[in-house]
Parts: structure tokens; C-alpha cells; sequence
């Protein structure tokens, strides 16, 4: 989400006639898009500040911004930390930039943290940071009308929006066009994007399918599915056509429904594996992904239990797992206790990491023997004579060149894995 972002506001201003640099000595403006969902990231940030100090003592000309998140929570309050930042630009106000940036340099305190029901940003052609050139990030709404208890995004990015079709499919079309083969549609909650136009409504479903009908060799992704929301119609979609992705990404946050309750995701465990059902029934093959969070409010460890029963029976690829972070101003911290000590987050953390790593590494053998169809994105990081892509269902693959090259789509046939990739040959 945020290299969607940082890719928004490159183009803002180059349009503007600035300039990219490489090397941060040479830069006369430093912008850093930040994330305020969890406090570590927040204190990166912090350090990176810290950092850049010591450019700003050598050369006092160099304005320094804060975009995003945590620019938005914390608004004027870090202008006034010891000097380390000039402009504060909150995520609905990326366009004010260039002006932002102009009464910076004349001295003056530049801030604009006014959040929109509108931006979408849909007109503005980001300017692709990636490496590859072959796989890429479109962003199809902001914002989010959920309200986790321990989230803050709602908060910092504010009401949810759709961008206009139109615009998403024009963008993936061009990235198509100019040698892309793989798109990822990105927004907080992607089952709830709802475009009205002219009596004629455009749901995840309708957008999905537009985007899939671009051309069959573009494959689609998308990311975050919602458990309440995901429905057998979007599975449906997504079984009907060959260049969408066989990988869903749902998050759980924990496998117990009085803490799913506390948490206000509006949903249960026995619904949240009746999903998983459909996925199963609708999509064989599909990969699922998760996120989960430990230790939050009241956590008992028969809570805990219910997690990793869940794990276990749902099996999943991969997992990001987080350890529950307090957030100022969310429901969760003004209405609830953040009570479950800091050393019984770690132990549970660190259990559903090792129960996690032995299930992945499950699903990774059950992969050994089989063929995928591999889109090749890179060479392998380890070696020149190796190319490294992945299978629909987003699992890393390495195997050897045989004069392929990034962009085309191969058969692999999996020989034997490691903890994160699988290896295999073409044939
Ligand atoms: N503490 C820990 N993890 C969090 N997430 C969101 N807010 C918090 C928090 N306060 C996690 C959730 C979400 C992912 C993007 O970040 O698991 O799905
Ligand atoms: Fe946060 Fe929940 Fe919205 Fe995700 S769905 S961004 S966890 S409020």
C-alpha cells in the first residue's frame, strides 16, 4: 500500500519538475512515507529522523517530509520534535505537495493533514518503483469503514472509497502494455469496493472480472480479502477465469470467537472456517493466506489454543504474525485493558511462528513431484544462472535459465524445497 503511495507522489512531482535521486547526499528534499499500524514501525521512523539529522547539520538547505500515516496521527505534535521535520503531508493531500515543498523552502511550517472523501488519486499515472518490471501494484481503493478495535488505519486514512473502474482498468492496461505480466489490486477490504455510475453498480466481483478480461497472459492478484465479506460469488469469479490467482489472503487475527468479538471483526471462528470451506469446495488448489495477532486484551491461553487449532485445520501457506500493538485513539485502547504481558506476546508469538514454519513446510513437500505454471520474475538472488518466479498460488520457485527470460510464463516441475522456496526444472 505504501509503495502504491510513494509511487503517487514521485509522479505528483515529477510532473512538478523535480528530480529522483539514488543517493540521499544529494538530495534537496527528503520524503519518507511512513506506517503507523503497528508502535515498531512508528519508531523506525523515528530513527530514520534521527538519521537524517546529521545530513540536515551539514546541509541546512534540506527540507525533510513525513507522508502517510503517521504523518496523520501525529500531525503538527512532530513539527514541534526537535526540529527534524518541515512539511507533514497526511494521505488524502499528496497533490498539495509541490506548494507544501515551495513554503517549506521559504521558511515557513508546511502541513496538511486534511483527509478526503473523494481522493483516489485515479487520474495520476504512479511512476513504478519496482525492481522487475514484471509484476506490479494497482490501487483500487482507500480507506477503510471497518472498525477492528486495534487498527488504526481507519483513523489515519479515513472513509473508504472506490476508485472509478475506468481508471483501474485504463492503468493496468497501460502497465500491460509497457511489458507487465502481473498486477496486484490493492485496498484495505477489496469485497466491499462498490463503484455507482449512471444507475450501473461495479462490485469486486464485476472489477475482477474487467481487470482478468485485459488479456490472459496479465494474471490478477488482490489483497485484503475480508472474512465477513468474501463471498461464494467472488470465488465463483475467480475459479471462472485461468489469470486469476489461486491465493487468497484472509485475514484471521485469531482463531477464538470471544476475542474476534473484542477485536469487532464480525465474524466467528465457525465462520471464518466456513470460508475456508467454500475456498476449498469453489477452488481446489487455492492457496490461503493469513494474518494473526497475539495478545491481545484479555488473551487467555485457551484463546490462544483456538488460534493454533485453527492453524492446524486450516492449513496455511504462509502467515504474517504480529504480536498486538497498542494504537492511541482506537476503540481497543480506550475501552479496553492491553493486558497480556509482554513476554507471554512473545511466547505465544513465537509458537504460532514455529507451528506455522512446520505447516508451510508441509504444504511445501506436498508441492515436491508436482508442475506449476511459473511466471519467471528475476534472475535468483543467489545465482546468475538461476531465474526465480512464482506459481499462482504465490509460492517462490527457483530454477535453472535455459535462455528464458523475465516476463515469460514456464512449467516447472518441483524437485525439492527449502523453508521458503520451492526448487525445481523446466520442462
Ligand atoms: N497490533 C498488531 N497487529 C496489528 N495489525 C493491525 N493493527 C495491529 C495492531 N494494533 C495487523 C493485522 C492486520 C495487519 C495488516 O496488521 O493483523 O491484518
Ligand atoms: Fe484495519 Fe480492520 Fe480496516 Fe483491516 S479491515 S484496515 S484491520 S480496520
Amino acid at each position: 500500500m505504501n509503495v502504491a503511495d510513494s509511487e503517487v507522489v514521485v509522479s505528483i512531482l515529477k510532473n512538478a519538475g523535480f528530480k529522483l535521486t539514488d543517493n540521499i547526499n544529494d538530495a534537496g528534499l527528503i520524503l519518507i512515507n511512513t506506517c503507523s499500524i503497528r508502535d515498531n514501525a512508528e519508531q523506525r521512523i523515528w530513527s530514520r529522523l534521527r538519521e537524517i539529522k546529521h545530513l540536515r547539520k551539514k546541509n541546512r538547505e534540506v527540507k525533510v517530509g513525513l507522508l502517510g500515516c503517521m504523518a496523520e496521527r501525529l500531525k503538527e505534535k512532530i513539527l514541534e520534535t526537535d526540529q527534524l521535520v518541515d512539511i507533514i503531508v497526511g494521505p488524502d493531500a499528496y497533490r498539495e505537495l509541490p506548494e507544501l515543498v515551495t513554503l517549506a523552502e521559504s521558511g515557513h511550517k508546511a502541513v496538511n493533514v486534511i483527509l478526503s472523501r473523494e481522493e483516489t488519486y485515479a487520474d495520476i499515472s504512479p511512476v513504478r518503483m519496482d525492481r522487475n518490471g514484471v509484476s506490479s501494484f494497482v490501487s483500487i481503493m482507500r480507506g477503510c469503514n471497518n472498525m477492528c478495535a486495534y487498527c488504526v488505519v481507519p483513523y489515519v486514512r479515513g472513509a473508504e472509497r472506490s476508485r472509478d473502474p475506468d481508471s483501474i482498468v485504463k492503468e493496468v492496461r497501460e502497465l500491460f502494455d509497457s511489458g507487465y505480466r502481473e498486477v496486484t489490486l490493492l485496498g484495505q477490504n477489496v469485497d466491499s469496493f462498490n463503484w455507482k455510475s449512471g444507475g450501473n453498480i461495479t462490485d469486486f466481483s464485476g472489477l475482477l472480472e474487467e481487470v482478468a478480461y485485459i488479456d490472459p497472459l496479465m494474471r490478477v492478484r488482490f489483497s485484503t480479502s475480508h472474512p465477513k465479506d468474501i463471498s461464494d460469488d467472488l470465488l465463483r469469479t475467480i475459479a471462472r477465469h485461468g489469470n486469476i490467482c489461486k491465493h487468497i489472503h484472509l485475514p484471521a487475527q485469531s482463531g477464538s470467537t470471544r476475542i474476534l468479538k473484542l477485536m469487532n471483526r464480525e465474524y466467528s471462528r465457525e465462520w471464518y472456517m466456513d470460508r475456508i470451506g467454500s475456498i476449498r469446495d469453489i477452488l481446489p488448489g487455492c492457496a490461503v493466506s493469513t494474518d494473526l495477532i497475539t495478545g491481545f486484551c484479555t488473551e487467555t491461553e485457551e484463546d490462544h489454543q483456538e488460534t493454533l487449532s485453527l492453524m492446524e485445520w486450516a492449513g496455511f501457506d504462509f502467515a504474517y504474525m504480529f504480536k498486538y500493538s497498542e494504537r492511541p485513539g482506537t476503540k481497543a485502547a480506550r475501552k479496553l485493558k492491553d493486558d497480556v504481558p509482554d513476554h507471554i506476546k512473545t511466547s505465544r508469538l513465537n509458537e504460532i511462528i514455529a507451528l506455522q514454519n512446520k505447516i508451510s513446510s508441509i504444504s511445501k513437500k506436498k508441492d515436491i513431484g508436482k508442475v506449476f505454471e511459473v511466471l519467471i520474475e528475476d534472475q535468483s538472488k543467489r545465482s546468475a544462472d538461476q531465474l526465480s518466479g512464482r506459481t499462482t498460488q504465490n509460492k517462490v520457485v527457483v530454477f535453472p535459465k535455459e535462455n528464458k527470460k523475465k516476463g515469460e510464463y514456464v512449467n516447472v516441475i518441483i524437485e525439492k524445497c527449502t523453508s521458503a522456496t520451492l526448487i525445481g526444472r523446466i520442462i
